[in-house]
């Protein structure tokens, strides 16, 4: 066919770093992450522990300021253990996270977390540290709506608010932002994934405390979030109850868009493991693609993730008639805010190759068994990067087969808009440099696609071959947009 094939080399790598996730709704944008308050800008761990410098402090000595009423009497004990700071901050690019390792009590109402320093401790000037525990952090629209929450220290001059309900698990304090609850990929990127990673750990036994709770969020992925935790969740902003934990996390690890880099989990988990608690959580019976070559002429799957608004594929029925010409069984579907997950889970993992225009639906790529294949389409107007970092990469990384499809010119509707001497044709690279508003605007909102059906055919060619052999690999090239299915 005279495309080009190239040769894969890692599937495992894993690029980080992209901070890009956080706004595909947002139309602010910065291709730089802006500092937060009193964080430094760099995924560093801070230490927020005078003992680990040695420095004495103006508290040492200063006995009674230690609360007299302890909880989490173990981690007490090791209070003058340098190796087991009492507060630990982790600012990466995408989210802060403190963890807390003392008596910690928790007045939701109040947006406060107050916790027992370590003797030796010194927090210099800042006593107190204030966050918004959500996972865009360089996202100033988001950012704002996310409810703030105060760590405080403790000290025998300060009222220490009296527990009224002890517990002797972990708890995990977050936000659910905004974007969550009303963009299926969000809800993926910045709170279920980032939950997998932090609470992965505790194997259920840890407690949710939620920021901005929404009942009807909670509801949508109930089966999910029981597969994280054992506990009922706490809607943080109206809980009045003062809650007592020997340990908390305030914040959510975050280390890409639908990305979990083994190397960074406490328990070494992986987006193959994220898959595995997703199938679990639906009870989903596919773990594996049909493999053509031992299928019994069984036809495969192919499932046409529609969008109704942007991004259109406003010829869709041809692309159903070449899939069916193809051998598939070809069927159409689309995810709405109201879709039932777990329904839509189940006939998601019934097909083997998933195929649809760059967009939130694409997400649903989770539900798909290993070894079946993804076929992105991307809009014109360079923005396969950002199609690859969003959902190609998961792809691979989740062990199923990837395909990225770039529109030429002629299958852009943009062609309808604009004159071909357009910058929009000539200058894409012009609409990026003024920002994500401005690319959002024209390459995302303003354009629908009809395929070349003759161009895209060698993509149902190696969707085809992509299913027939479990150890053919594809690895897509960025830069180059001509190709479909890499092979060896
Ligand atoms: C303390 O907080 C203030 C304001 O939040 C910040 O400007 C200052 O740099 C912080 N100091 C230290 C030592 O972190
Ligand atoms: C306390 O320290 C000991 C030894 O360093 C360690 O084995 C133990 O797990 C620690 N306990 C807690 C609760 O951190
Ligand atoms: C917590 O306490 C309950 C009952 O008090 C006990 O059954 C459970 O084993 C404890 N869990 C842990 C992790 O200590
Ligand atoms: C939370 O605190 C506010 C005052 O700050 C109070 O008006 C409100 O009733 C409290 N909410 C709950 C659920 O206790
Ligand atoms: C992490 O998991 C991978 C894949 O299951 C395995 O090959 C690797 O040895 C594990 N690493 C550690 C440190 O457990
Ligand atoms: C998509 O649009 C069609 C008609 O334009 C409508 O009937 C259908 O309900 C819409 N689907 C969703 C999920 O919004
Ligand atoms: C779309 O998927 C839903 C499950 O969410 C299913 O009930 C429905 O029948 C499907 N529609 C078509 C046209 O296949
Ligand atoms: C469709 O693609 C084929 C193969 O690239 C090309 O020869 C043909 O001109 C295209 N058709 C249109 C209408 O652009």
């Amino acid at each position: 066919m005279g495309d080009q094939f190239k040769r894969a080399t890692s599937v495992g790598e894993i690029i980080t770093g992209f901070v890009i996730s956080c706004f595909v709704v947002s139309l602010v944008y910065s291709y730089f992450s802006v500092s937060p308050g009193s964080f430094a800008a760099h995924r560093t761990s801070v230490f927020v522990d005078g003992g680990l410098n040695g420095q004495t402090s103006d508290m040492q000595g200063d006995d009674d300021h230690i609360i007299s009423e302890n909880i989490g009497e173990e981690h007490m004990k090791n209070k003058s253990s340098k190796a087991t700071p009492m507060l630990l901050c982790d600012i990466g690019d995408r989210s802060d996270v403190c963890e807390i390792y003392s008596n910690v009590r928790i007045h939701g109402n109040s947006s406060s977390i107050f916790y027992t320093p370590d003797l030796t401790m010194d927090l210099g000037e800042n006593k107190t540290w204030t966050m918004k525990p959500y996972t865009c952090k360089g996202d100033i629209n988001v950012m704002e709506h996310v409810t703030a929450v105060t760590i405080k220290p403790l000290y025998a001059s300060t009222e220490a608010p009296k527990c009224n309900i002890y517990h002797n698990i972990t708890a995990i304090v977050f936000s659910k932002g905004i974007y969550a609850g009303i963009n299926f990929f969000h809800d993926f990127s910045d709170v279920l994934i980032p939950l997998f990673i932090t609470a992965r750990q505790f194997k259920g036994e840890v407690q949710i405390l939620m920021v901005d709770l929404q009942p009807i969020w909670i509801e949508k992925h109930k089966k999910f979030l029981d597969q994280i935790s054992n506990y009922e969740i706490i809607d943080f902003n109206n809980e009045n109850q003062v809650h007592c934990y020997p340990r908390v996390i305030v914040g959510l690890y975050s280390h890409g868009a639908l990305i979990v880099d083994p190397s960074r989990t406490p328990s070494n988990d992986s987006m193959v493991d994220f898959a595995r608690l997703i199938r679990r959580a639906y009870s989903l019976e596919r773990e594996f693609a049909t493999n053509l070559v031992d299928a019994n002429k069984k036809r495969p799957r192919l499932l046409i993730i529609a969008r109704n608004h942007t991004r259109k594929l406003i010829n869709i029925d041809e692309v159903v008639a070449v899939g069916e010409e193809f051998g598939f069984e070809v069927a159409v579907n689309e995810s709405s805010l109201h879709t039932n997950v777990e329904e839509f889970a189940r006939m998601v993992n019934s097909f083997d190759v998933m195929v649809g225009v760059h967009g939130a639906g694409l997400t649903n790529e989770v539900f798909l068994p290993t070894n079946a294949v993804l076929v992105q389409i991307i809009p014109f107007g360079n923005i396969e990067w950002i199609g690859y970092t969003d959902y190609g990469l998961p792809a691979l990384n989740m062990k199923l087969k990837y395909v990225q499809y770039c529109l030429s010119e002629e299958e852009s509707t943009l062609t309808d808009l604009y004159p071909r001497d357009h910058a929009v044709f000539r200058d894409p690279e012009s609409f990026h440099r003024k920002g994500w508003g401005a690319m959002a605007k024209v390459y995302l909102t303003q354009q629908n696609v009809k395929l070349n059906i003759t161009r895209f055919k060698p993509v149902l060619t190696s969707a085809l071959e992509l299913l027939g052999d479990r150890n053919y690999v594809t690895w897509p090239d960025m830069s180059l947009c001509s190709n479909y299915g890499i092979r060896n």
